[in-house]
């Protein structure tokens, strides 16, 4: 089946199963913004424990805050996100849609990496165990003559973006014949500049209302907190201010469900570091961060760094991590060495002072940042994608059958254990009931006594359910149960004062803190 209807598959999957809805689905949503259902909540929260946990709890120099999302309109200012938070945009006539430039140009690029990619695939087909790739992307002409198209393209890109040269990026999406993917055709209209903040009034209108911004990120809040943070928290440098929170950006091309939306959430780190040092920091918290993402078991080949060609004009260096998402390898966290620019631009616009008195070198400066930056939505999709799965499974009778599972890390998933009487009689239901009433404390629970446990099971399945507790009449006899895990099938007869011991070796967030 082609990737495409996966991915649709994949979707609806989210909705059926109460992980995401689109917003306000009775009036037809709202284009790129979406709900959170009763199992996506608690995925989405997991996720946020586990980065949480790995920036407040495991670095004692780390601390947590949470900064509103209105802010004073100087802060845009300062930032830089009044004049310069723009995206380059360009209409096809015949189709009468809107494009990004350079997500026009980065995806023609994709095509021909895809095409690299195949060579590659049939090559290794060919040649078997004696395939060498890198000598093969050497000498093969058709992926030579495809990485010179790349490497023109992302040059002629990098020089038009530092140069903001909108005619310059237009002139590459002639010269690579980029044709709209709707209409099919290239009649295509300048490039314009497009601010992504959305911005309402403040104050009713007789008292003089003021324009304020949602905010396009949240380490804003971080920055102009930074002596507030400092001083009550007496932290030395170097140290990290974390924080979790909605951000908004009036997203042209929003595609791709919830991987470019116009609400979403960010996790935040700025780690504020001596002059001088800061690339060395940058080179450490490269490492952790992809540490944490392959910590995660989805198959480290999934992941890598994509360096920036252009730097934003207050970074010395940039990389963003990828994940080979269904749709190919794309951003899931940005990782900048900002220097001391945000800092400065507060100071300035503020007047007052942001600088840190240090006590070994017995002066005051403005320190430079780094800050790490993840979409807390992408991850969901990140980890929710590389989950899912349809497979055969093999029945007692030699029939197969289909089931879909997501195969969440256990520490992540919504509901950690289900409970199932075998039948609604014979004391079983009290059984169970009084096995959740135990268990509620450490795991979120479900009890479900509908249908054959064979259906029981495919529902968990689709849920992600790492755990389920078959209570039978042996269950009367020796206080035994079945457990059956999610990813193996495999069922085995435990005593039930074995079952937190079991569940919580597999499913704490603990385990994966170890990791890191
Ligand atoms: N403070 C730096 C910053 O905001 P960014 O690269 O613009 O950097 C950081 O965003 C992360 O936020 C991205 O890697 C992505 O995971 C997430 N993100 C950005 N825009 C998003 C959007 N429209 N929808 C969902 N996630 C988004």
């Amino acid at each position: 089946m082609a990737q495409e209807d996966n991915f649709k598959k994949f979707v609806s999957h989210c909705k059926e199963y109460g992980y995401i809805f689109p917003s306000s689905e009775i009036y037809d949503g709202l284009s790129a913004v979406y709900d959170y259902g009763q199992y996506g909540v608690e995925l989405k929260n997991n996720i946020k424990k586990y980065w949480w946990d790995s920036m407040v709890l495991l670095n004692s120099n780390i601390v947590g805050i949470d900064a509103a999302i209105f802010m004073h309109p100087t802060t845009w200012k300062a930032s830089g996100h009044v004049d310069a938070f723009n995206d380059p945009l360009i209409d096809n006539k015949d189709s009468k849609k809107r494009y990004r430039a350079d997500v026009l140009i980065e995806e023609h690029i994709a095509k021909i990496e895809e095409k690299i990619n195949r060579e590659i695939e049939k090559a290794k087909a060919r040649f078997g165990a004696t395939f060498d790739e890198k000598k093969f992307r050497e000498t093969n002409q058709r992926i030579l003559d495809c990485q010179l198209k790349i490497d023109d393209v992302n040059g002629k890109f990098a020089e038009a973006l530092n140069n903001s040269d909108l005619q310059a990026i237009r002139q590459i999406i002639v010269d690579n014949e980029i044709v709209c993917p709707i209409s099919g055709t290239r009649n295509w209209t300048d490039v314009r500049q497009f601010n992504l903040m959305f911005s309402t009034e403040m104050g009713s209108t007789s008292e003089g209302a003021s324009k304020v911004y949602l905010r396009p990120e949240t380490a804003q809040g971080i920055f102009v907190n930074f002596l507030n943070v400092q001083k009550t928290g007496r932290m030395k440098l170097p140290f990290g201010i974390a924080q979790i929170g909605k951000a908004f950006r009036n997203e042209i091309v929003a595609r791709q469900f919830i991987f470019r939306m116009r609400e979403f959430e960010q996790m935040e780190m700025q780690f504020f570091v001596r002059p001088g040092t800061e690339l060395d920091w940058f080179r450490e918290w490269k490492h952790k961060r992809m540490k944490w993402h392959q910590s995660l078991g989805f198959g480290s080949d999934n992941y890598r760094f994509h360096d920036h060609v252009k730097l934003a004009h207050y970074a010395n260096a940039a990389t963003d991590i990828e994940y080979k998402f269904p749709f190919g390898f794309k951003e899931v966290e940005g990782i900048h060495s900002r220097t001391d620019y945000d800092l400065k631009q507060h100071q300035e616009y503020s007047g007052k002072k942001m600088q840190y008195f240090d006590p070994e070198k017995g002066e005051s400066y403005v320190p430079y940042v780094i800050e790490t930056s993840i979409g807390v939505d992408r991850m969901f999709l990140q980890v929710i994608s590389a989950s899912y799965a349809e497979e055969e499974v093999k029945k007692e009778d030699g029939t197969s059958d289909m089931r879909t599972v997501l195969r969440l890390p256990e520490c992540l998933a919504p509901v950690k254990l289900a409970v199932m009487p075998l039948v609604r009689k014979d004391g079983l239901p009290e059984i169970a009931e009084n096995i959740i009433r135990d268990l509620r404390f450490d795991f979120n629970c479900q009890y479900d006594d509908k249908d054959s446990i064979g259906k029981r099971y495919r529902r968990q399945d689709a849920i992600g359910t790492p755990f389920c507790i078959t209570i039978d009449h042996q269950t009367l006899e020796d206080d035994s149960v079945t457990i059956r895990r999610r990813d193996s099938m495999i069922q085995e007869r435990v005593k039930t004062g074995q079952l937190k011991d079991i569940i919580s070796e597999k499913v704490s967030i603990r385990n994966l803190l170890k990791r890191l």
